[in-house]
């Protein structure tokens, strides 16, 4: 036979094999009925492997061995989302259910008689993933990251069965985005542990954690050997419709060769969704997986899109918590954590315990008015609990079986960290030190804010490392991050000869340090940790100031608690006089003034991009008023703000439309005395492009 003919007949077998494997693939992972045994399918794969050693020009991208990894990585690429990746708010009982669904009548302003259905899926306890298809092929693949960048394993990605490589259909699009959960199932969990265990490695605390370390692998082969598994439940970029439904969605892409989970089920009401609830709820324990609740979606599309979302999570779905596992031990001591903003957090210190495959040592007692609720003293027996990502609390005690040495427990007057006097104001709940900045442990911990994943997120930058660096006085305030490198060159500090890190570990951190000098303004306002000022404030605050410079004059000007600039601050939706109160007390110490200046000098921070710069009223400051009939208040409110307009409550100079709806009060008059344009309902929607 010659060359050419050889070549033939190996790519029509490769095509064969790749064909042949995808169905065995789908029969033994998806239907769970496998026709060929394990023996004659690891003949399958090996005859390909073989072929492709001989034509590794003929390597097709859907082949089989594309699944089995590649040797390590330097590091993850960082990937940006084609459109953030979300996370879920919660309900924790039926009432949560129905104000979901009340929320959303009211919020779409439907009428009694018009139906709300819900696709009910099972929320699976793994971690999410985006893989996106070109032209019917596998391109890229990427973890969540912070919702907005995450990191590049495609080739991790590929080792999962559950994943087709190529989608067999002519009719999907030419990009689609698939996102979805992988997991690990219990079994192989088991086993997986069950080998480190006798390798005398350590093990991991569940399968979540399992399904993560194996995930993120810079050697994808350490992935291919885990046996990971994908449901597919959402999408980023699509580049055409591919449904109208959430249910239509997951019937589509599971014909294209994608697992969807088999429990989903279409809910009418509140009701229906309790009763999924309860169902999947009994069946819970039978499951190969590990679930954490019921995600509740509204079905219709069209209505997804107008709910959009709020802060970080879509306002058409909901994470219908299953309750929170408990577990009975006994509390040792109740010891005080300093916050950043100085509050004194009593913490019990627990004999550990196993709560829902995690060992627990500390839970929270949140505050004094707590302790007293409880009723709780050191030596007692607690019940505590533990739900999902959230701090374990201790939730009951059990008083009979308190021991005679139980010791009551006596709030500090002083702050444990510095011997400040503690003080509990009027109306708080918190007590608070006194110490300011000059207590190290507030300092420490504003440093750590500083860092953390939502605000600066410098990768090599973690808790342990401020600890440590501010200890020794190498990092004192925030500025100091960005003098490292600089001070690492003239001598005056040496990272690279510090015990555990080298050469590389310096250069690596220096570099992600230098990646962070450009930053977004929203993050850098919530890095600076004022107090109740959170990633939505940040982001109200960013887009309301433009860049640092103009919002800190604005505070500055505002200090007074009144005048324009102050009235400019309140007006912002969602900024309230005890918020504006916080952030005007900050820029009242001279010592966040100078932090301020000095970061500024330091950084580029770059405005907030207008959602859609191209929309014409991006940037504009639009007052809502009277009674609208095509829309909510709400949604008008989120719909503009989605275009890039700052929604205010009240009318000023600086209102740039009001939108009168029939009634319009008082509103409608002050605008017409300032000379404020003043559209009706229907002029707006023709403006926005919203016109029917
Ligand atoms: S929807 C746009 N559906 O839960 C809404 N998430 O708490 C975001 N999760 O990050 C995701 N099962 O990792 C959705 N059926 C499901 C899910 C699910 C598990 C996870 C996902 C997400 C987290 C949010």
């Amino acid at each position: 036979m010659n060359d050419v003919a050889a070549a033939e007949q190996a790519a029509a077998e490769l095509e064969r094999l790749a064909r042949e494997i995808a169905h065995h693939d789908r029969l033994y992972h998806q239907q769970d009925a496998p026709e060929i045994s394990d023996a004659a399918y690891d003949a399958l794969v090996r005859r390909n492997r073989e072929i492709e050693t001989d034509f590794p020009d003929l390597i097709r991208p859907d082949s089989p061995s594309r699944r089995v990894g590649a040797p390590p990585a330097d590091g993850f690429a960082k990937v940006e989302h084609s459109t953030p990746m979300l996370s879920l708010d919660n309900a924790f009982d039926a009432d949560d259910v129905i104000e979901f669904f009340a929320r959303v009548r009211r919020f779409l302003g439907l009428g009694d008689d018009d139906a709300v259905d819900v696709l009910g899926e099972p929320k699976i306890d793994g971690l999410s993933a985006a893989v996106r298809y070109e032209h019917g092929r596998m391109v890229v693949g990427a973890t969540r990251g912070d919702g907005v960048t995450g990191e590049e394993i495609t080739a991790n990605l590929r080792t999962i069965r559950d994943l087709p490589l190529v989608l067999d259909a002519a009719d999907a699009p030419e990009v689609i985005e698939v996102r979805g959960e992988v997991y690990m199932a219990r079994p192989d969990f088991l086993a997986l542990n069950a080998a480190r265990e006798a390798a005398d490695e350590p093990v991991f605390a569940n399968p979540r954690n399992a399904a993560a370390g194996s995930l993120r692998q810079l050697d994808s082969r350490i992935t291919a050997s885990r046996r990971l598994h994908f449901f597919a439940y959402g999408w980023g970029e699509l580049s055409e419709p591919v449904a109208e439904s959430q249910q239509g969605f997951l019937e589509r892409v599971n014909g294209w060769g994608f697992t969807v989970n088999p429990l989903t089920r279409l809910c009418h009401n509140a009701a229906d969704a309790v009763a999924l609830h309860a169902d999947i709820a009994e069946r819970r324990s039978a499951l190969p997986y590990d679930i954490d609740g019921v995600v509740y979606k509204i079905d219709r599309l069209d209505w997804q899109r107008r709910l959009g979302m709020v802060s970080r999570a879509p306002r058409w779905a909901v994470a219908h918590k299953f309750p929170a596992e408990q577990a009975e031990t006994t509390l040792k001591e109740i010891t005080i954590q300093v916050g950043r903003t100085g509050a004194l957090t009593p913490v019990a210190n627990l004999e550990p315990v196993t709560v829902g495959g995690v060992v627990v040592g500390r839970a929270t007692l949140h505050n004094e008015d707590e302790i007293e609720r409880l009723g709780v003293m050191e030596g007692d027996r607690v019940i505590i609990q533990r739900a999902g990502d959230v701090i374990p609390q201790v939730v009951e005690v059990l008083t009979d079986k308190r021991p005679a040495d139980a010791r009551p427990f006596t709030p500090p007057e002083t702050c444990p960290e510095c011997g400040s006097l503690s003080a509990r104001e009027d109306g708080e709940a918190v007590r608070r030190c006194t110490g300011g900045l000059t207590c190290p442990a507030q300092a420490v911990e504003r440093l750590k804010h500083f860092v953390s994943r939502d605000a600066f997120d410098i990768e090599g930058l973690g808790a342990k490392h401020i600890e440590a660096f501010r200890e020794e006085g190498i990092i004192v305030t925030p500025g100091d991050i960005f003098r490292l490198e600089a001070r690492e060159q003239a001598g005056e500090i040496s990272l690279r000869t510090r015990e555990g890190w080298g050469d590389k570990s310096a250069e690596n951190l220096f570099a992600a340090i230098g990646e962070r000098r450009r930053i977004g303004s929203d993050r850098f306002i919530y890095a600076l940790g004022i107090r109740q000022v959170g990633q939505t404030t940040a982001r109200l605050l960013a887009r309301h100031y433009g860049t640092p410079a103009a919002w800190r004059e604005a505070m500055e000007t505002a200090q007074p608690r009144e005048g324009e600039a102050f009235d400019d601050l309140v007006s912002i939706d969602g900024i309230g006089p005890v918020v504006a109160g916080d952030i005007l007390d900050f820029f009242a110490e001279a010592h966040n003034q100078e932090v301020l200046a000095d970061l500024e000098s330091l950084l580029d921070v770059q405005p907030l991009e207008a959602p859609a710069a191209t929309s014409p009223v991006s940037g504009k400051t639009v007052v809502f008023t009277g009674t609208l009939t095509t829309m909510t208040r709400a949604e008008a409110k989120a719909r503009a703000e989605s275009l890039g307009a700052k929604v205010a409550g009240s009318v000023s100079k600086k209102t740039d439309y009001v939108v009168a709806g029939s009634d319009a009060g008082s509103k409608a008059k002050k605008a017409a005395e300032l000379g404020v344009e003043i559209l009706t309902e229907e002029a707006w929607r023709e403006m926005v492009g919203d016109a029917a």
